[in-house]
């Protein structure tokens, strides 16, 4: 009997493993002999070495962590890196003026010393990462209450940091997996000089803009080329003149030859967040209070914008990066919230929450936990809640968040400091600032605030406003009339004053006041309670997660992304979005010629690629008649991953990954093997548009091209 069980066992087992192959988020030095023999068994020829090797030179050693939230990767002997389009972003902007505005037209560095150093850009390169448990555990007792575990974790911590980089020019930091059922050191170099090499125009790095996001099909070239400079003896140094490319201990070849439908796939790269074992209750506040209402929102904001937008150029031109970026959030969240429904998430969270319930009802040491978070969960929806608005309805005022950030000297900043400090942020803010949206989102994002946050969570300064001008609305519009930040001009006359008059005028200017208003709001009666309770849900979790691996033992549990290098694999696919509907998984330039509009911004065509398309110049790049644009595969990916390679079964540079489609965003909840798709820039397509768009083919001679 034993027997005929064990074999039933291991048949689950096995089949939990294939089922589940394609999703998961998996630590590149612990891949193991199970999941190494079905990534070979699905197309992947080398070996868990070839990924990551502390010792020697391995794939890691070409993905880099681009800035905060990006990925980037090595693909030349001389430190040349490739991210997307909407990573470099920013950067690309930074350079850009209305006489040279590298947005629009693109840029091409076309030697060294025209490559553009980027204050503040960092690209982090792991050197190696190990697991540490038990050296952070070390002196951890059951006996202990919470803050004596974290105090003792952080000793444990600091020493094992310390020690790690002791000696060289390192980083390091100690992060906890699984909620603090496991600690894993990394060990990291960072790079401060990283240039810009060169970026599509908009109409191509960018092409399909908000209207194509998050969607499928998809034919944005969302790159950009950017190179890792170093000091002389090949290490990090701030930005100087003197430095040079960096030389890598890796890079990764190129392939041109493409991938077939049901090809391997691996994303390597720094995935951010994804919360993958959370219970029913954070999935019904998820779906049923935060994503409807912070939709409802950002929908407000949105039109408002268009509106104001649709009446004039300039304004329309300020505001087009705002508008992305509410845009993308906003539209990832409907995706999310159709996706678990679909899905039906919160029913199988319940089925697996009573699985849980029947098992720990014999083991103490579990039976309690869920009824804990469920109870947490009740009193935190609240502040999580209020949270939430004070994040998209207050934090959707811009003239407020800008008078908090000039409102009070920075810690022993001296007069002209400061000084200079508020003029610098002016001159960025008034840039794209437009008076009139932001008049109407503040009036319509406290209307909803008022509507819908419970009035414990009111600022005393509504009652104020009523009383002193009849109305929270009358006293918002108060603000705007008397600010000495509204305008410009305004903003340059308080610049004349005298330091100490100036600063007297800001204390008590209303759009500080509103500002303060509603962060010491937040502070006092929302930020402490929803800290507290969130920390004490993620010591439920801690338990938890360790619970559910003893109740399923067979299954790999991956633990959630958390910005640290990861490796997902999959295959090159196409799905059924709905029914009757199959989406296949290639797209090609004859796509962009389809959407071809000049009247309509995002699918304006550049008249050198329109021209490219007309003499089927394609060079090298030509496959099928066409030139390969676009592609999705199986790879489970979130943000963060952008910019991220996706490689082929010989660890060929095949694409950038660089969105999911809509129908997967829910991933980051529960990944669906149907739907969930990550979606990659052809390598093929990039390397067409530096040489025959961009004529910077030189680019392309220090690369490995097979
Ligand atoms: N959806 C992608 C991501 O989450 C890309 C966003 C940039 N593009 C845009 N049109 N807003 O980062
Ligand atoms: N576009 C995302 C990023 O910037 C990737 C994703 O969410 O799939 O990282």
């Amino acid at each position: 009997m034993k027997c005929f069980f064990g074999i039933i066992g291991l048949v689950l087992v096995t089949a939990a493993v294939q089922v589940r192959a394609d999703e998961g988020m998996w630590l590149p030095n612990r891949v193991g002999k199970m999941r190494l023999k079905d990534m070979q068994a699905k197309g992947f020829r080398l070996n868990a070495s070839d990924l990551y090797d502390p010792g020697s030179p391995s794939l890691k050693d070409a993905v880099v962590r681009f800035g905060g939230g990006c990925t980037g990767e090595i693909v030349s002997p001389e430190g040349l890196v490739l991210t997307n389009h909407h990573c470099g972003y920013d950067y690309i902007q930074s350079h850009s003026s209305v006489k040279n505005d590298l947005l629009t037209y693109g840029f091409w560095a076309m030697n060294r010393e025209e490559e553009l150093p980027n204050p503040g850009l960092t690209v982090t390169l792991l050197v190696r990462m190990e697991d540490v448990t038990k050296k952070s555990l070390k002196g951890v007792t059951p006996g202990m209450d919470e803050a004596q575990r974290q105090e003792r974790i952080r000793t444990n911590n600091a020493r094992i940091t310390e020690k790690a980089v002791a000696g060289t020019h390192y980083k390091a930091t100690v992060e906890p997996f699984y909620y603090g059922n496991r600690y894993f050191l990394f060990v990291t170099e960072v790079f401060e000089d990283v240039r810009l090499v060169g970026a599509p125009p908009s109409s191509i790095g960018k092409f399909g803009g908000d209207t194509d996001n998050w969607m499928w099909p998809r034919h944005t070239g969302d790159f950009s080329v950017f190179r890792i400079y170093a000091d002389k003896d090949n290490k990090p140094a701030p930005y100087s003149k003197d430095n040079v490319p960096y030389r890598p201990k890796r890079f990764l070849s190129v392939s041109t030859r493409g991938a077939e439908e049901g090809d391997f796939t691996l994303v390597y790269g720094f995935p951010g967040r994804t919360t993958e074992y959370v219970t029913s209750d954070a999935v019904d506040y998820l779906l049923n209070r935060g994503n409807p209402h912070k939709i409802a929102l950002r929908t407000l904001r949105l039109n408002i914008m268009a509106e104001e937008q649709a009446r004039d150029a300039a304004t329309r031109i300020k505001y087009a990066s705002k508008h992305a970026s509410v845009a993308n959030a906003w539209k990832k969240w409907q995706g999310e919230s159709k996706g678990i429904h679909r899905m039906k998430t919160l029913d199988r969270k319940l089925e697996q929450e009573r699985r849980f319930e029947a098992w720990a009802s014999r083991r103490s040491r579990y039976r309690e936990v869920l009824p804990t978070l469920r109870k947490l969960y009740a009193e935190l929806a609240d502040y999580a809640f209020a949270r939430d608005y004070y994040v998209e309805a207050f934090g959707a005022v811009e003239l407020a968040r800008f008078a908090g950030n000039i409102s009070k000297p920075l810690d022993g900043e001296s007069d002209s400091a400061r000084l200079q400090r508020i003029r610098r942020g002016g001159e960025t803010f008034y840039k794209n600032y437009s008076d009139a949206i932001d008049r109407k989102t503040a009036v319509a994002m406290i209307r909803e605030y008022v509507r819908n946050v419970p009035v414990r969570f009111h600022p005393q300064l509504f009652r104020e406003y009523e009383s002193r001008y009849g109305s929270i609305e009358a006293g918002i519009k108060r603000m705007f009339d008397e600010s000495a930040l509204t305008t410009r001009a305004r903003f340059d006359n308080l610049l004349q004053d005298a330091p100490g008059r100036m600063a007297a005028a800001l204390a008590n200017d209303p759009a500080v006041k509103f500002y303060e208003a509603f962060t010491d709001l937040y502070k006092n009666a929302i930020g402490k309670e929803y800290a507290r309770l969130t920390a004490e849900i993620n010591v439920q979790y801690r338990t938890y997660v360790r619970g559910l691996m003893e109740m399923e033992r067979g299954r790999a549990f991956y633990p959630d992304a958390n910005l640290t290098l990861r490796v997902a694999y999959g295959k090159v696919a196409g799905y059924e979005p709905a029914d009757a509907v199959y989406y296949e998984p290639f797209s090609t330039l004859e796509g962009i010629m389809e959407k071809d509009n000049p009247e309509i911004y995002d699918y304006d065509v550049p008249e050198k690629l329109r021209e490219l398309y007309r003499t089927k110049n394609y060079g090298r790049w030509e496959t099928g008649g066409t030139v390969p644009v676009g592609f999705i595969a199986t790879n489970h990916t979130t943000g963060g991953n952008s910019g991220s390679p996706v490689l082929n079964g010989d660890g060929e540079l095949l694409g950038l990954n660089f969105d999911r489609t809509w129908e997967s965003t829910m991933s980051d909840v529960q990944y669906d093997p149907t739907v969930c798709r990550n979606i990659a820039v052809d390598i093929r397509y990039v390397l067409f548009v530096i040489e025959k768009v961009a004529e910077a083919g030189y680019l392309l001679d220090e690369m490995d091209i097979r």
